[in-house]
C-alpha cells in the first residue's frame, strides 16, 4: 500500500539534500526544473541535472550540450516534438562541477518513473553514469553505452526499494498499469562529455538513432 502523504513525484523530496526539509536553513530549495517535451512521447532522454542556463532559461537541456544534443537529434530524424527530455535530478546542484549527490538521484527516483510511466515511450536514452544509475545502471558509461536494456517495471520497482530504508526515503508503489509495462534503456555517452570528446560524437549520435 502506498504510504505517500503528498504526490508521487515530490515523494523523495523528504529526503533530498537538495530540499529545503533537509536544509531549513537555505530557506528554500535549490531552483528545480520539470521536463521538457509531450504528455505522450515517443523517445525520453535523461540527463544530469539543470545548470545555470537551464535556471536561466527554466527547461532541461536549454545550455550547449542540449543544443549539441538537439542537433544530434535532428540529424537522426528524431523531432523534439517526440521528445521528453528530463534529468536524474530535478534540482540544481549549486556544485562547481554541477554533479548531483547519489542522494539526490536516489530520492529524484519516484518523479523521474513518474514521468517516464505516464509518457509510455518506447524507450529512454540515459545520458552519462549518473542517469544511467537512476535506472539501475552500473559500470562505467564507455562499456554500457549503446547496450540497449528491458528495464521491467517489476525491474523498477526493485531500483526504487534498494537503498530506500538506508536513504530514509517513503516507499512508492505505481499504479497498477505499471505492472504490465517495462521500458528499454539505452546508456549513451553525455553530450557535454562528447562536446570535449568530439571524437566520441559518432557514438551518441548512434545511441540516439
Ligand atoms: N542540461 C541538463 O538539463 N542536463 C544535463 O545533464 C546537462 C545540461
Amino acid at each position: 500500500m502506498p504510504n505517500l502523504t503528498r504526490p508521487v513525484e515530490h515523494a523523495g523530496c523528504i529526503s533530498c539534500p537538495l530540499g529545503p526539509e533537509r536544509n531549513p536553513s537555505r530557506g528554500r530549495m535549490s531552483p528545480c526544473i520539470s521536463g521538457r517535451g509531450p504528455a505522450e512521447a515517443e523517445l525520453v532522454v535523461v540527463g544530469e541535472a539543470p545548470g545555470k542556463d537551464e535556471i536561466a532559461l527554466g527547461g532541461p537541456f536549454m545550455g550547449r550540450s542540449g543544443q549539441f544534443l538537439e542537433d544530434l537529434l535532428a540529424e537522426t530524424g528524431i523531432s523534439l516534438r517526440r521528445v521528453y527530455l528530463d534529468n536524474a535530478a530535478a534540482c540544481f546542484p549549486n556544485t562547481p562541477d554541477n554533479a548531483p549527490p547519489a542522494r539526490a538521484i536516489k530520492a529524484c527516483q519516484p518523479r523521474l518513473f513518474e514521468q517516464v510511466r505516464r509518457r509510455r515511450p518506447k524507450g529512454v536514452v540515459v545520458l552519462g553514469g549518473k542517469a544511467n544509475s537512476a535506472f539501475g545502471g552500473g559500470g562505467p558509461v564507455s562499456d554500457a553505452r549503446g547496450r540497449e536494456r528491458w528495464v521491467s517495471a517489476a525491474d523498477l520497482q526493485a531500483v526504487l526499494e534498494k537503498d530506500r530504508l538506508k536513504r530514509d526515503l517513503p516507499s512508492v508503489h505505481f499504479d497498477p498499469d505499471w505492472a504490465r509495462d517495462g521500458v528499454y534503456v539505452l546508456p549513451a555517452y553525455h553530450p557535454a562529455f562528447v562536446l570535449r570528446s568530439p571524437d566520441r560524437t559518432a557514438d551518441l549520435k548512434r545511441d540516439l538513432a
